[in-house]
């Protein structure tokens, strides 16, 4: 782990815990996921309990232990998404990227997870390429991933 950047982080923030949230999301935003060492750091540099720092990074689901793709992939399985098929646009992505959900390709660029709701439920089913949206995609998968991959 990037200790500078890590330090670079920190000292953004006044030692509250108020700022534990934040925080938090620049550690995962910089390093793709939340390291041990940066919690640890993190509950020090802020004079709380380990324990508290855990409970917050696992409540949030957009938080992760292992590290994220550069290109997170999220389908989303919301009321409208599943209704069109949100299911088979899942299968069929995991099927195109060898990957099941919560796992990162080999190579670090893609992951994969589902989320409620993107927001963009005309469109449904929908997911996204960091925040590229993509809607109604049957039959235009493998070309918009083939696109992805040499961006
Ligand atoms: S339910 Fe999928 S975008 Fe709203």
């Amino acid at each position: 782990m990037d200790r500078d950047a890590l330090g670079a982080i920190l000292e953004v923030y006044d030692r509250e815990e108020r700022f534990l949230l934040p925080i938090l999301q620049d550690i995962q935003e910089r390093f793709r996921h939340l390291p041990r060492e940066a919690l640890t750091e993190t509950a020090r540099y802020l004079a709380v309990p380990e324990s508290r720092v855990f409970a917050v990074a696992t409540f949030y689901k957009a938080f992760s232990f292992t590290p994220k793709g550069r290109k997170p992939i999220k389908v989303c399985m919301g009321t409208a998404c599943h209704l069109r098929g949100a299911s088979t646009l899942l299968e069929e992505l995991e099927r195109e990227l060898d990957l099941s959900v919560g796992k990162t390709t080999s190579d670090g660029q893609f992951s994969l997870e589902t989320v409620n709701c993107l927001g963009a439920c005309a469109l449904a089913p929908v997911f996204t390429v960091e925040d590229r949206v993509y809607g109604k995609a049957e039959g235009r998968l493998a070309e918009i991933l083939e696109r992805e991959r040499k961006s």
